[in-house]
């Protein structure tokens, strides 16, 4: 650890370019980041680097949704995942895209290198294909109903509802969640990589110190059922790369994803003269490169990334580190309960150090998942670096700007105090190299409670009203300072900005991991500045609404049902822009029925292509619902969910008429599939 020549490559999983980062993500990039900012403490060569992960079927049609192309997509995702990650303070030496240049060549030399090591098969298989959209169906783009259970609506490769896994062609009534048609069988050319090639090779790694060893063991797994072939291509259409030497035919996004963490390295050594590229990539190399991910990516990283990496002549990972999952009170993050909550709508009212810490005082080396609890969160803050960490100078600092010209004093008043505070170092950082932070913090909140004790004992406001006393004073309230310097020092992994602040405060150089320890005695210090305030309740409810208002459960402002509502006036003329705002679906009523003390209403429930919409329509008085099961009609797709008495309603179909018995539902012309865009 001491090894000031030891220089490191480290990753976080890159990010799929087709959704906002959430505060799950968060937890992955966090946890990365405090590690990195530990290993640059510590003076050694640390480079992190990450990507947009930019290719794959769901980015492809999201794409196409949007109606622009994935090219544009990709690269305003990449500019929102900057700065979400940007304002959480996540310091990425280089943050790049896998639609690269650098990532097209490396993935054709691996591609290249399998193939001349024989490693690389190919054979005709079937699969699921849309004759409508004209394109093979990944799994998760199949629904129908479970083989198993029965259940309805269920994806391509196992119920949601029983649990059950199988292949797409087992549902009965598939139908492609793209275009709605049923789809056929259709067979296609496909390239394998020969995983069981490496099977000796992987069972050696897994157990040589690279994993944790509750992923290794679950890895063993593996091997009993035997290694599959991994299939590595995919067909037109498909955003990502063609594979040179197969037309028609792409690097499915899992080949080409894990090597965008070296195409971001190498864009950056383009840019960095004293990085080099083919040090961190030579099968002999002693550079180190470490790999955070999430536990649902394991078997890529840990199994198929260091075959294709051996098998191509490459380094292998030093370690993988995997993580749990984020719940939020206690459950899965739910569009529908309003917990989605993205990295944006947490920003927009809340510090980030708050979360930083929060996650810190939560994570360990090992995979269990984390709970954000939201009451749990504003107490844990408030108590730890409000009541306890701040405390400590707000409490300090004020005798010593005032009374002393902000001169720290000549001597500490209590030595051994100091000392113990510092010899804690040794462990705190071991702790944060063993990746043990929520150990971490709990050792830096005891000594912060030792030193408001201090103060506690020593009373400065008491003796600075006794005369004669001065200089007891100032040493007691610069010792106070010196034991929040350490701690500040301490916690700069988590709280980068905090320590940034009170460095300016001290007056000093950036704290290190080799400086932390030298008192300030008789120093002249800044103007002592307020460094956080507490959690508040209410920006805590203003997230949860804006995270509910732009995925699920809005919550209402007023208690009007949708029916009561006055209308806006028609304005004369609207700008394109706006009308491009409304995303108007064709949608076909599932179901149609009366509502229980609601004169006017009837519950539709839409199929807008394999996504499902509640929808209460104020239509009762035109139509019996038994007539409208089966038809076509059009929806807003994206308007805000409302709660009303009856339940919440997510969108609205579209009606003209003046009222009563003469209103009509809006009808698409035959043809037109449920989830097709209006335009
Ligand atoms: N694109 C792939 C990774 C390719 S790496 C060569 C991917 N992207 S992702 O956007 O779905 O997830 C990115 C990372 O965030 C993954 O490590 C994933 O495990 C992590 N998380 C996503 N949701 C999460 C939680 N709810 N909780 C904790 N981590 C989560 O996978
Ligand atoms: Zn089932």
């Amino acid at each position: 650890m001491k090894n000031s020549k030891r220089k490191l490559l480290v990753t976080s999983a890159l990010p799929y370019a087709n959704g906002a980062i959430h505060l799950g993500h968060m937890v992955e990039y966090i946890q990365t980041d405090i590690w990195v900012r530990h290993q640059k403490m510590q003076g050694i060569q640390c480079t992190y680097v990450c990507a947009d992960d930019a290719h794959g079927t769901p980015i492809m049609l999201r794409a196409q949704a949007e109606n622009i192309s994935p090219e544009e997509l990709v690269a305003r995702m990449r500019k929102e995942h900057q700065a979400d990650f940007a304002d959480f303070f996540v310091e990425f030496d280089n943050y790049y895209s896998t639609h690269s240049d650098e990532n097209r060549e490396l993935a054709e030399t691996i591609y290249f290198r399998l193939k001349q090591n024989g490693h690389i098969s190919s054979r005709v298989i079937t699969q699921l294909y849309d004759p409508v959209k004209e394109m093979f169906l990944p799994d998760r783009f199949v629904k129908g109903t479970c083989p198993k259970c029965k259940a309805e609506d269920q994806y391509g490769d196992n119920c949601e509802v029983c649990g059950s896994t199988y292949s797409p062609t087992d549902l009965i009534n598939p139908r492609s969640a793209v275009s709605g048609a049923t789809p056929i069988e259709k067979e296609s050319e496909h390239f394998f990589f020969k995983l069981p090639d490496f099977e000796g090779m992987l069972k050696t790694w897994l157990h040589a110190g690279h994993l944790q060893d509750e992923i290794a063991n679950k890895l063993d797994e593996w091997f009993d059922v035997g290694l599959q072939e991994w299939d590595i291509s995919r067909d037109s259409p498909y955003f990502g790369f063609e594979i040179p030497d197969a037309p028609g035919k792409y690097f499915y996004v899992w080949l080409d994803a894990p090597m965008g963490y070296f195409a971001s390295f190498k864009n950056l050594c383009s840019r960095r003269g004293d990085l080099n590229f083919n040090e961190y990539l030579k099968p002999d190399t002693t550079t180190e490169l470490y790999h955070f991910i999430g536990k649902d990516i394991v078997r890529f990283h840990a199994l198929f990334w260091p075959a294709v990496l051996a098998g191509s002549g490459y380094r292998t990972p030093t370690a993988v580190y995997a993580h749990g999952f984020l719940t939020i009170n206690g459950q899965k993050m739910s569009k529908s309960r309003g917990t989605f909550i993205n990295a944006r709508n947490y920003l927009d009212h809340l510090n980030p150090e708050y979360l930083r810490y929060y996650f810190a005082a939560k994570l360990t080396s090992r995979i269990d998942d984390l709970d954000l609890n939201l009451d749990d969160f504003a107490l844990r803050v408030n108590a730890d670096l409000v009541g306890k960490v701040v405390n400590i100078a707000s409490r300090c600092a004020g005798f010593i700007n005032t009374r002393f010209d902000n001169t720290m004093g000549k001597i500490l008043a209590h030595e051994a105090l100091y000392q113990s505070f510092t010899d804690a170092g040794q462990n705190i950082i071991a702790l944060y190299e063993a990746r043990e932070f929520s150990q971490a913090m709990r050792e830096i909140m005891t000594l912060a409670d030792k030193a408001n004790q201090f103060i506690d004992e020593q009373k400065p406001w008491v003796l600075a009203k006794e005369s004669g006393r001065e200089q007891a004073v100032q040493n007691v309230c610069s010792t106070g300072l010196n034991l929040f310097k350490v701690l500040t020092a301490y916690l700069k992994p988590v709280l980068p900005v905090m320590a940034g602040n009170v460095e300016q405060f001290f007056n000093i150089d950036p704290l290190t991991w080799s400086n932390y320890h030298t008192p300030l005695t008789n120093h002249r210090i800044n103007k002592f500045k307020p460094l956080m305030t507490r959690v508040e309740q209410e920006k805590i409810d203003a997230m949860l609404n804006d995270a509910g208002k732009q995925t699920g459960q809005a919550k209402p402002k007023t208690t009007k049902s949708a029916t009561e509502t006055t209308m806006e006036p028609i304005a004369s003329t609207i700008q394109y822009e706006d009308f491009a705002k409304l995303d108007l679906r064709i949608a076909k009523i599932l179901d149609a029925r009366p509502v229980e003390g609601a004169e006017k209403l009837l519950q539709l429930t839409l199929d807008i292509g394999g996504e499902t919409r509640n929808v209460f329509a104020g239509i009762k008085s035109a139509y019996n619902p038994q007539d409208l099961i089966g038809r076509h009609t059009v929806m807003v797709a994206n308007l805000a969910p409302r709660k009303m008495r009856f339940g919440v309603s997510e969108g609205m179909v579209l009606a003209a008429g003046p009222g009563g018995k003469d209103l009509w539902i809006l009808q698409p012309d035959p043809g037109a599939q449920p989830g097709m865009r209006v335009k």
